[in-house]
């Protein structure tokens, strides 16, 4: 990969610290540099999440019913909302669990070597996304072959999405099923939480669920798929890997930090704003824009070279203060697992072929991923 290509905001960043995105009829500055976009984290009284369908841009009204939580609430409810889930987000950091990632990239990783090639985005990172979010929710692991039925692109920003009901059908089953025969999933601890001495409505249930869902989904498939490319196209950074194990640690933090799968998120000013000159009106949004933060070159030195050693490293990839995210540690430990294994067991990636997806506004235009990218894994 060329050096730059990661860097879509590189000229208004230092020139203004701030870019209008046009959404239909909404104007949605952009703070751009990290220690604005740290602040602007932290901030919640002016940069607010406690709006239903508006953290994601374009908003989302049309997509879904239900407020997703604990994204789209501030302070202190927050605290409360996101207690009741995060012991399921600390499941990667438990042996047991670990085991099971390493057998499900191992698995994974037979197949792509057994065969000729294969579709990166669709016959491993898909799957391997699926089969991994089962294990955190404490679903079996056969219900993966639903998700992965969903295709490619659930929860995207498309309202005519059929992936979308077919979600929200399997969220209510599940929360049926759970009902009435509880088990350790993450349905049925929904079912007996409490959050202000009450159980959780119907709607705030499907809200959690909702977030695990779109949050897990296009992230870690983009992550994945963008790492294998890349390690594909730059054979000394593959065999750095290969010869020195100890850098998996900083070389995931780099990959996210590189290809930051989420490029911005939004935030509602309900007394308004103003961000380097650009105005923000009593209840229009801004955007926390995670990727631009991230290739800040007055915090990170050369931001567009990929060093697998680098440290520090405090990018914003998954956020920053109190919505950090709660999946961190799941795909942490994806990418860790698969960067250990895959030049133990494979001495060579080649592409033949790729389709990249691309975020194309007309101010900024990136590649977040690939639609499709076949792979030749050559094992040793
Ligand atoms: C490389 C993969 C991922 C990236 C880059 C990423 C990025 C982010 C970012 C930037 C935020 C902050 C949102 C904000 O401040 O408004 C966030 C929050 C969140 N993410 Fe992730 N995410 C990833 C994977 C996941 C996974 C795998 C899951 C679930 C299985 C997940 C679930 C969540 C949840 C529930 C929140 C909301 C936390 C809160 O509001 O307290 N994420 N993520």
């Amino acid at each position: 990969m060329a050096e730059n290509t990661f860097d879509a905001f590189q000229k208004a960043r230092r020139e203004e610290g701030a870019l209008d995105l046009k959404v239909g009829d909404e104007t949605i500055p952009l703070i751009l540099r990290f220690h604005d976009v740290r602040k602007a984290a932290k901030n919640w009284q002016t940069y607010s999440s406690d709006a239903p369908f508006r953290v994601p841009v374009p908003s989302q009204e049309d997509l879904r019913s239900v407020r997703q939580l604990p994204i789209e609430v501030d302070p202190p409810q927050h605290k409360e909302y996101r207690a009741i889930v995060e012991p399921f987000f600390r499941r990667p950091t438990d042996p047991a669990y670990i085991a099971k990632i390493e057998a499900l990239i191992d698995q994974h990783l037979d197949e792509a070597i057994a065969r000729d090639s294969l579709d990166v985005a669709n016959e491993f990172a898909l799957p391997l996304q699926s089969k991994s979010l089962t294990l955190l929710l404490g679903v079996p692991i056969d219900h993966a072959d639903l998700f992965i039925s969903w295709g490619n692109d659930v929860l995207r920003v498309d309202p005519a999405s059929a992936s979308e009901e077919l979600c929200d059908a399997y969220i209510e089953k599940q929360l049926d099923n759970a009902a009435e025969n509880p088990g350790d999933d993450m349905f049925s601890a929904l079912n007996a939480a409490q959050y202000q001495g009450r159980h959780l409505t119907r709607e705030e249930k499907i809200g959690f669920a909702n977030l695990v869902f779109a949050g897990g989904r296009d992230t870690i498939i983009n992550f994945v798929t963008h790492t294998l490319a890349y390690l594909a196209q730059n054979r000394d950074a593959f065999e750095r890997l290969r010869d020195e194990p100890d850098l998996v640690t900083s070389a995931t933090e780099e990959f996210v930090r590189v290809f930051s799968p989420l490029t911005f998120l939004g935030r509602v000013c309900p007394h308004g704003a103003e961000i380097h000159g650009h105005k923000i009106a009593p209840n229009d949004r801004a955007g926390l824009c995670w990727l631009s933060a991230n290739m800040d070159e007055t915090v990170f030195k050369e931001p567009e070279q990929v060093k697998l050693d680098r440290r520090p490293n405090p990018h914003v990839a998954f956020g920053s203060g109190t919505h950090n995210c709660l999946g961190a540690p799941q795909a942490r430990l994806i990418m860790r697992t698969l960067l250990t294994k895959l030049p133990q067991r494979v001495s060579e990636l080649r592409i033949l072929d790729s389709v990249a997806s691309f975020e194309d506004w007309k101010v900024y235009r990136r590649q977040n991923g690939y639609k499709r990218l076949d792979m030749v894994f050559k094992g040793h």
